[in-house]
This record gives C-alpha cells, structure tokens and sequence, in this order.
C-alpha cells in the first residue's frame, strides 16, 4: 500500500518507520522544511532508541521518503495517517488548528476511496469537524478514521511493533478491512470501534494510568505520616490481581508530553460537556501541586538548600528520552536557584539549554557528563530519574566521610538500608526510614 504520514513529529516519524518495515511506501509529510531536510539524511531531532537504526534500514530499502509537498505526499496514497501535534488551547482543551490544517491541505490531492486516519490524541466529535474540512475541497470519495496511539517514549520502535492491541474508530466496512490489512503484521488484538469510542479510549487509558500514579502518591504521602513503608503496602496489595503491582512507583509526580496534557484536556472536555465536577480537575491539581509539597517537604529534612550544593541526577522526564516536556527538573531547579543551592546537573541524553532549568549564565548551575563529577562533594544527591546508569552507580565510591551526605530516592530505586550504610542520609517517597 502507498502510505501518508503527516507530521513527523515524535508519533508520525515511529509510526512512518515501522510501516514501512512492513513493506509499504511510506512518505512522511511536513511543512517544517528543516526537519524534512534532516530527516532525509535520517537524522532525527531527539533520542529514541533503535528510531535511527530503523529510519536508515528502510530508507535504504528504498520504502520510506519525506517531502513538504502536499500533492506529491498524496495524490496516490491509499492511507493517510494525520500525526500532527495537538497542543493545549488556553481553556485546556486540544487546539486542533494543525489538525484542520493538514485536513484542508490534503483534501484537494486525495485519489478516489483513500483512507484519511486520525492518529493525533484529539477529543470526541473531533472526526465530524476534519469530514466539515475536507468535505468541500474533495473531489472523490474518502474515507475517515480514527486510529489513536498508545506508544511510550522511551520504548516508542518496541511499543509499535508490540502494541497490546490496536484500536480502529470508523463508520464503514471498508475502513475497518483496509486498517486491519495494514496492522495485521503486528498480530494484536483488534478492536473494532465508533471514531467516539476510539478517541475516548485514548483519553481513558492515559487518564486511568496518571490517576493510578496519583492514587498510589497519595497512599506514600499517607505513608510518610504513619511510619508505614508504600513500597511494603504496594507489594502487600499487589497480589490481589484485580489491583496488581506494575507500573507503579511513587514519586515526584507524572510528567512527560502527553499524561499531564491529555489529564488537563480530559478536565477541561468534561467541563465543556457540563461535568463541572470531574475527578480528572482533581487529579491533575493534586498532581501540579505535588513537587511543591515534596521539595517542602525535602527542605525541612536537608536543613534548607541555602549554600547547598545539590548534584541532580537525571533532566529529562524519564529514563531512555531526552524529552524535557513537564519533566520535573525544569520546575525543580529553579527553584533549587533561587533558594542558593548550586545544583550539578547530569543526564545521559538530555543536554538541555541551561535556561529551560532556570539558569542564567551567572547561575550556580553546571551540567557534567558523569555521575562521578556530579555527585563530588556534594551535600544532596538528588536521583530524579531511573535511567539504568543511576541506579546502578555505586554511591560508596562519591560518599564524602567528613560531611553529612544526603541521597534524596526520588524513585524509590534504591535499598535504604544500603545507601545508609555506606554512610548517606537516606530519604525515599512514602518511606519514613530514618
Ligand atoms: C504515556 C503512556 O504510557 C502511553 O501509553 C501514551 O501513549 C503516552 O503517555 P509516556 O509519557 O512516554 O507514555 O511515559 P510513561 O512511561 O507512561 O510515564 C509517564 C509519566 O508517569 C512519567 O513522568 C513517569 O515517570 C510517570 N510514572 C510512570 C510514575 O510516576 N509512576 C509510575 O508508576 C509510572
């Protein structure tokens, strides 16, 4: 099959990549001139692993090309997958602009029962607005669909190739057959939906996961008042399969690019439908309020960060991307600043532009490209993120003897008992161990 990505963004280049390993030409659409530039000699603008790899292979073979021209990108395309951004308008809801734009664009150059999919994270309804769009700029017929994404960063080539099912919104017959043919190498589960149904899946997911993380935060703060250890509670109710133990660890909060977007935009859908009184508001409060009361929290214990200095392990959001979108160092740092901490930054991928953590170049603040110099003497180690490098690391060979050390388990990685032994003050979330 000829396939369209528009948007080579995070979602359109994985998506792009892994169909054309299918065999399929693909060709991935922008307006963004340097990026198609880039990403035709495979040089993608952030860090996925084995993205590049893959990018190259199929490049090679010839399947996959990328173009900012509209009419070459569609006229002979039998699917076309919009994968544009959706960014938060300022009610919270999705703007959808590039959504309308890329349907306006493409509707003049579609050939005759082409397959228009909807793969941006986009509210209900929202298939019936780009059918207005296309509508009377078409010359044929098409057809639409909504197809949503549940890949996460970090495992986004691995999450595409081993989807734990794939979710197909459409009206007709022949939408479903074509999308199913297309997904059929990834042999998962299929589920055959309403374009509602299929959108309010996506929203659904990622709103049940962030309230799972904020329900189990909640359960640590409780923790942290009654002596009682979150990680014993978490494996004690784990057993119970209907609760489960995976994908729940405590911490600062949740952030990255789409759980506190998609949170807010939920919050902000149910109000515009007259759910004023959502439990998603609720959630994604308690979650913008976490960091505050957690670096409050840390504060009273370090004894203030005035004339501290602070080694902050891990920028990005999580481990295996260097995406800085709500990633907690960009509000913790700061903060860390201006009350008169020096903060030593280390990442293995993320190497941000200083002012996207608060710094100037008068700042106390420097990025190094090892743990080792991080962490030499300082008075708190702060391990933010679980990348393997950190959790790893062998905290005895940076312990300073003379001094008080505090190790602040952003993400409860490390074994308490352990880290006090080798001489750190030990604080972990939702564990009140010393
Ligand atoms: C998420 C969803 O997992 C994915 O299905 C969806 O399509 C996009 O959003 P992603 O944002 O890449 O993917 O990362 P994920 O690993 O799910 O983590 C999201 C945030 O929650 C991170 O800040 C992470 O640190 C945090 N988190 C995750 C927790 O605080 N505790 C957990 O137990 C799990």
């Amino acid at each position: 099959m000829n396939l369209t990505v528009i948007g080579t963004g995070f979602v359109g280049v994985v998506s792009a990549a892994v169909y054309a390993s299918f065999g399929h030409q693909v060709i991935g659409l922008d307006v963004d001139e340097k990026k198609v530039a880039s990403l035709r000699q495979s040089i993608v603008p952030f860090y996925e692993p084995n993205l590049t790899e893959l990018l190259v292979e199929q490049q090679k073979a010839g399947r996959l090309s990328f173009t900012t021209d509209y009419h070459a990108a569609i006229s002979d395309a039998d699917i076309i997958i919009i994968a544009v951004g959706t960014p938060s308008a300022p009610d919270g809801q999705a703007d959808l602009k590039y959504v309308f734009m890329a349907a306006e664009s493409l509707a003049p150059h579609l050939k005759s029962n082409a397959i228009v999919v909807v793969k941006s994270t986009v509210p209900p309804g929202t298939l019936d607005k780009v059918d207005a769009r296309i509508k009377p700029l078409a010359t044929v017929t098409y057809h639409l669909a909504s197809v949503p994404e549940f890949l996460r960063e970090g495992s986004a080539v691995y999450d595409t190739l081993h989807p734990s099912r794939v979710v197909i919104g459409a009206e007709h017959d022949e939408a479903f057959e074509k999308l199913e043919l297309l997904h059929k190498p990834l042999n998962a589960p299929v589920v055959r939906v309403k374009p509602e149904s299929a959108q309010m899946a996506k929203y659904a997911a990622n709103a049940y996961l962030a309230t799972r993380i904020t329900f189990i935060n909640q359960i640590a703060d409780l923790c942290e008042k009654n002596g009682a250890d979150v990680e014993d509670v978490i494996q004690a109710i784990g057993f119970d399969q209907r609760v489960g133990s995976h994908y729940w660890y405590p911490g600062l909060g949740y952030g990255g690019s789409c759980f506190p977007k998609d949170v807010k935009e939920l919050a902000a859908y149910s109000k515009a439908v007259g759910e004023t009184g959502n439990l998603f508001i609720k959630v994604n409060e308690l979650n913008d309020a976490r960091l505050e009361r957690l670096m409050a929290n840390f504060s009273r214990q370090v004894g203030g960060w005035q004339g501290k200095k602070v080694a902050f392990l891990g920028l990005s959001f999580k481990p295996h991307t260097d995406d800085m979108r709500e990633a907690p160092s960009t509000k913790i740092i700061p903060r860390l600043l201006a009350e008169g901490a020096t903060v030593v930054g280390y990442d293995p991928m993320a190497k941000p532009d200083p002012s996207l953590l608060g710094a100037t170049p008068d700042s106390a603040f420097s990025q190094v490209d090892t743990i080792e110099e991080a962490c030499q003497d300082a008075d708190v180690i702060l391990a933010v993120v679980e990348w393997p490098q950190i959790v790893s690391f062998d905290f005895a060979a940076v312990r300073n003897q003379s001094k008080q050390q505090w190790l602040i388990d952003a993400r409860n990685q490390f074994e308490p008992e352990m880290i006090k032994k080798i001489g750190f003050t030990y604080i972990g979330i939702g564990r009140s161990i010393n």
